[in-house]
């Protein structure tokens, strides 16, 4: 009947923008998927609380099982790893595609959730999961298949990013640059995965899975976060001509040479002010890319924030509303390469 049928689960920062976007620009999504795309319903923790103007009550459930049997594509926002554990698995088996924005769960679980991908004839997208509105997943597993990634390195997390800049730009202490991240809507539900490393380590183990062919965990990569950084340490770095970023870091080492193998890791690092990545600011994100043909990439945007993510899902969002009309599939992660991996020191 050409109607695609979408459940989505979560109604907060990213997932009320999407409501929005689904809402007011409905047509442009018709023509561009081929797909009506009707939003069957929205499953909530609370279908009382108070929402967004723009978000029609009745869809609103908290029966989220019964309202997945309902359609065709599930667009899972609520974060964290269970329940979204259980009800991605439960879509994917029952051939439902999956949209979703959660790195976590994806660098915790991604051997699982692609397996139920695999075994079955559903599609998965995570645009949204790495670096917000930055087409940067879509740029490994797609625009560079053609490629050899030698690094993935960058700025993946907004939250930290933002308390940095706040923190050397006007010099805000940790604790109220971190209050106005959350405010804005940028910090995850627990701030602590964002200040100790934890999602910039998530996303640098999905990106390093699609860059290098292989599978790569959360628990795969060291992390260092910037709990015990403060307006002194930033200030003394600023005098030096150095900037504090938080950056992820993935290495292929080269083929000759060294044993071949990849090193992930996050921390935070001195940046001189010269260098691109230094003048990255606020809830930016930015990756660099070095392929062997390609040269160097540089992926760049709004990394974090309600309306820049909701980007991210609607594009797949769209992306999946067409496969699922006239056919075809999100393209199958080729996970051929069994790289070892090695210490931090290798980055
Ligand atoms: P929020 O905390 O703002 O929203 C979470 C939503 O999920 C809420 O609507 C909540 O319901 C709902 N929810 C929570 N638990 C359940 C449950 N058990 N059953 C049904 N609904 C539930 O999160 P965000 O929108 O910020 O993030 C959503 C996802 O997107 C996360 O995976 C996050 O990592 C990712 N993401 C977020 C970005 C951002 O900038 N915020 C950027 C990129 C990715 P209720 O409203 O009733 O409490
Ligand atoms: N909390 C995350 C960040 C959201 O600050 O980058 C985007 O993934």
């Amino acid at each position: 009947d050409g109607v695609v049928r979408i459940a989505l689960i979560g109604c907060g920062t990213v997932g009320s923008q999407v409501v929005r976007l689904l809402t007011e620009h409905g047509e442009d999504w018709a023509a561009r998927s081929g797909a009506q795309l009707e939003l069957v319903g929205i499953a909530v923790r609370d279908a009382a609380a108070e929402r967004d103007p723009w978000v029609p009550r009745e869809l609103l459930t908290e029966d989220v099982s019964g309202l997945i049997e309902r359609t065709d594509v599930v667009v899972e926002l609520i974060g964290g790893i269970e329940p979204a554990r259980t009800l991605v698995l439960e879509a994917l088996r029952g051939g439902r595609t999956v949209v979703t924005g959660n790195k976590a769960l994806l660098a915790a679980h991604g051997p699982e959730v692609h397996a139920a991908v695999e075994s079955g004839d559903a599609d998965l997208y995570y645009e949204a999961a790495v670096a917000g509105a930055i087409p940067v997943v879509y740029g490994l597993r797609e625009s560079l298949a053609g490629d050899n990634v030698v690094t993935v390195a960058g700025i993946v997390n907004g939250t930290t990013n933002y308390i940095l800049d706040e923190m050397t730009m006007r010099g805000l202490s940790f604790d109220d640059a971190l209050a106005q991240a959350q405010q804005l809507g940028y910090a995850e539900a627990d701030p602590s995965s964002d200040i100790d490393g934890h999602d910039a380590a998530a996303k640098a183990a999905i990106l390093a899975s699609l860059a290098f062919h292989t599978r790569v965990g959360i628990d795969d990569v060291p992390v260092t976060g910037i709990r015990d950084v403060t307006v002194e340490d930033v200030t003394q770095a600023r005098e030096n001509g150095y900037v504090m970023k938080l950056l992820a870091v993935a290495r292929r080492t080269p083929r000759r040479g060294r044993p071949a193998g990849i090193a992930v890791r996050v921390h935070p690092a001195l940046v001189p002010e010269t260098h691109p990545l230094a003048a990255v600011h606020g809830p930016f994100n930015a990756v660099v890319v070095e392929a062997e043909s390609a040269g160097r990439l540089m992926f760049y945007g709004q990394g974090a924030g309600g309306v820049p993510t909701a980007s991210a899902v609607l594009s797949d969002i769209v992306a999946a509303a067409g496969h699922a009309i006239r056919g075809g599939h999100a393209p199958r992660e080729s996970t051929y390469a069994q790289l070892p991996l090695l210490g931090p020191e290798a980055t």
